[in-house]
């Protein structure tokens, strides 16, 4: 019977045949341990000389990497097997042979398997993100289908800015000049008005002339927008929304979470409700003498951490110096060696930067957006996301909502993910004031005739509404522990690299 291997729990002690690709395999005396991925997971297949036929062990024997197989046999539960299930093989098949593999189970560099991304996405690693990725995007279409939102596809070619012109992707539309979109929130206020609770889904593009880990030219965000809210809403919605997505990604793929080295026990604390900050009160933290301790610690820490490596690094050298080690602890050896130089390398961007950042926090001065390094030391003094609000109108874009009692701050927030990962969301009520909206627009220097329509939202029975945009890539790094977001996508688009 074909099953998949997802599916070897319902087989147990049937003749099964799977269908897939040799991920690995090793031979031990008749032995031959075929390890066969189909997508669903991985199997150990066991192939014994004399239990097939002999032409057939040695083609299997020497079968490459990555060809296509499909192998039958003896489902058995084997608790020590990768998925609990292994094959006793009675018979396979080869449907494509595959020689020279690139991507060898050693480790390689960012740069090689980028360029490799359309067979790298077949690594266990990328297999386990793009699961998780899953998770989430069905995580948030079922959050908000569940809650009363209807979706609405807004347009990808837009004729205004949401997030400022200097990150707005130009695009020649018939003679004439549209943008790629960079929110679907200003067409999403209009659907609002009309069906109360919405959301929109979509890829959204940025020039943003940013290299960090964090930044994306295409990258895909989930933006929720309410009539007849407040701030207070919007949090709440915020933190019981970022709540659901991990509960279900832990519920769905704690298997692929541990293989990511994911830090469950963190993920399984998070619950409403997440900890408020205003913004002045972050930025009170970030010149006090408790940030100034803090950054001394970190500075501690990753000193120790490099000692730590160095030592490790030695060992290794010196044990692979002596001679004599069996093949797979060779490979084993250099592939912690490349980890290990890679973390070495991270480590001492660190220990550079931390006298930098906290300079740059001491030197913090009311009225300055968060830089990414200020919400980063924000963010590892707190366990659970960390909402900040009301942030200096200047700092912020045009469409926030002026806060009433005082003129100098929006009703804006931040949800900041723990553990250094940063912005996840970025949210806030809207200006429903049509003169006040107006005032903003002119002191953007927009053209107010292009925001007519948006204008036209303030007169005809405008209300308090408000939303947020959460970034998928961003949400996943974080619940995943991936340092890069490049990671957190099938194929990335960066200022600097584009692959394939
Ligand atoms: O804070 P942002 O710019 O907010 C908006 O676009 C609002 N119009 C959303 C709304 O209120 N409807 O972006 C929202 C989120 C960020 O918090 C971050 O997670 C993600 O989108 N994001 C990026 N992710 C990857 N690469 C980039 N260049 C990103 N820019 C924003
Ligand atoms: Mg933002």
């Amino acid at each position: 019977m074909k099953t998949t291997i997802i599916g070897l729990k319902n087989h147990a002690a049937e003749e099964v045949t799977l269908s897939g690709w040799l991920y690995n395999s090793r031979s031990s005396g008749k032995l031959l341990f075929l390890i066969v991925r189909d997508g669903t997971g991985l199997c150990q297949c066991v192939m014994e000389k004399g239990k097939v036929p002999d032409e057939l062990f040695d083609e299997f024997r020497h079968l490459g990497q990555e060809s296509s197989i499909s192998v039958t046999g003896l489902c058995r539960e084997e608790t020590r097997s990768v998925g609990g299930y292994e094959l006793a093989v009675t018979d396979a098949k080869v449907i494509c042979a595959a020689t020279d593999y690139p991507i060898t189970p050693k480790a390689h560099g960012v740069d090689f398997l980028m360029k490799n991304r359309h067979l790298h996405l077949r690594s266990q690693r990328q297999w386990c993100m793009g699961r998780v990725r899953h998770t989430v995007i069905d995580a948030i279409r079922r959050f908000f289908n569940d809650n009363d939102f209807t979706l609405i596809d807004t347009p990808i070619f837009t004729t205004i800015a949401g997030e400022g012109e200097q990150t707005l992707f130009e695009v020649d539309y018939f003679d004439r000049k549209l943008h790629l979109t960079q929110t679907g929130q200003l067409y999403l206020e209009s659907a609002a008005m009309s069906f109360g609770k919405v959301y929109c889904f979509g890829p959204t593009f940025r020039a943003e002339k940013s290299k960090t880990r964090r930044h994306l030219t295409e990258f895909w965000m989930v933006e929720p927008e309410v009539a007849y809210t407040d701030l207070d809403g919007l949090l709440q919605l915020g933190e019981n929304f970022v709540s659901y997505i991990v509960q279900r990604v832990l519920e769905d793929n704690r298997p692929q979470l541990e293989t990511l080295g994911a830090d469950i026990v963190a993920l399984e604390k998070i619950a409403p409700p997440f900890h408020r900050l205003t913004y002045t009160q972050a930025a009170d933290i970030l010149t006090s003498q408790k940030t100034v301790e803090f950054m001394a610690e970190q500075l501690d820490g990753f000193e120790k951490r490099k000692a730590d490596i160095k030592q490790r690094i030695t060992e290794i050298e010196a044990e692979d110096k002596k001679g004599g080690l069996k093949k797979w602890r060779q490979e084993k050896n250099a592939k912690e060696l490349i980890e290990l130089r890679s973390e070495l390398t991270d480590v001492d961007v660190k220990i550079e930067n931390n006298p930098k950042h906290a300079k740059l926090a001491a030197d913090f001065r009311w009225g300055k957006d968060l830089g990414g390094s200020d919400e980063t030391i924000i963010s590892l003094m707190h366990d659970k996301p960390v909402f900040i609000t009301h942030y200096p109108k200047e700092a912020k874009a045009f469409y926030m909502r002026a806060d009433r009692e005082n003129d100098k701050v929006v009703e804006n927030f931040d949800m900041i993910a723990p553990a250094g990962f940063g912005e996840i969301i970025g949210g806030s009520m809207r200006e429903d004031d049509h003169d006040r909206l107006l005032a903003k627009i002119h002191n953007e220097g927009y053209d107010p005739a292009a925001y007519e329509w948006y204008l036209d939202l303030r007169k005809y029975g405008s209300v308090p509404h408000g939303g947020f945009g959460l970034g998928v890539e961003r949400t996943v790094a974080w619940i995943t522990g991936e340092k890069h977001i490049r990671q957190c996508i099938a194929f990335p688009r960066m200022m600097d690299k584009v692959y394939i």
